[in-house]
């Protein structure tokens, strides 16, 4: 089963692709966490990559696509029970580059879910988001605090991080880029009655159950 998650900056979308990797053996596939690995890495992508994140606008279509589909077809050779693809497609033509690369292969997109979260809310979210250094697992200084201050709940480690594209201006420039070019992509889908709108202003384990109701997995489908 190939699932998109779809929303603005800070919905939850990568909150939610964790929990359902973990729980039903999906992958969770982000075109976030490939552009800051191609940036840290140093490679030519991520250099190319890095300006257009700082500033808070989309990578162009053609590195983006390079990316992300060479880790599809890492991810199609494992056992997963299907693919969550996270933060891609954001534009159109995306969208039609990635309808065509499943098709090749005898396979379309299943289901989309449209995480739906009021603009005045994410700026909170993103801006109060950390993330453990060693394992990844995600935070929130209001939301989401670790168990016991200053240790990750996963793996204990006492080192965090935060993204440098979580500042207040870069997400409202990341809010812009998400109506006027990826915001599209609700009608694109819609056409062929893919799109499950979920409430993500509900809590992270409420919008999970909608999301399994949605993907008709756990509980309650
Ligand atoms: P990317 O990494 O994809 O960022 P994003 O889409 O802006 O999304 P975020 O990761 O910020 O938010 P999220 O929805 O995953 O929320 P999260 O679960 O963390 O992209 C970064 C940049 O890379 C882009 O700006 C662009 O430059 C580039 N890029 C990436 N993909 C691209 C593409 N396809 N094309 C072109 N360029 C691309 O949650 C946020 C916080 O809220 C967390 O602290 C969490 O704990 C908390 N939280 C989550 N759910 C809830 C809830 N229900 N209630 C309360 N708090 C919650």
């Amino acid at each position: 089963m190939n699932i998109i998650l779809l929303g603005p900056p800070g919905a939850g979308k990568g909150t939610q692709a964790k929990l359902i990797e973990e729980q039903y053996g999906y992958k969770q596939l982000s075109s976030g966490d490939l552009l800051r690995g191609a940036v840290a890495e140093g490679s030519a992508l991520g250099l190319q990559a890095k300006s257009c994140m700082d500033s808070g606008a989309l990578v162009p279509d053609d590195l983006v696509v390079e990316l992300v589909f060479q880790a599809l077809d890492s991810c199609r050779n494992s056992q997963s029970a299907g693919v969550i693809l996270d933060g891609f497609p954001r534009t159109v033509d995306q969208a039609k580059t990635l309808d065509e690369k499943l098709a090749a292969s005898g396979t379309a997109i299943d289901r989309v879910i449209e995480v739906r979260v009021a603009d005045d809310r994410l700026v909170e979210r993103i801006t109060g988001r950390f993330t453990c250094a060693k394992c990844g697992e995600g935070f929130h200084d209001t939301f989401k605090r670790p168990a016991v201050d200053g240790v990750c709940d996963k793996c204990g480690a006492t080192e965090f991080t935060r993204r440098a594209d979580d500042q207040a201006e870069t997400v409202k420039a990341r809010l812009v880029a998400y109506h006027t070019q990826t915001s599209p992509l609700i009608d694109y889908y819609s056409v062929s009655g893919k799109v499950v709108g979920v409430d993500g202003e509900a809590g992270i384990a409420e919008v999970s159950r909608q999301i399994e109701k949605a993907l008709n997995v756990g509980a309650a489908s």
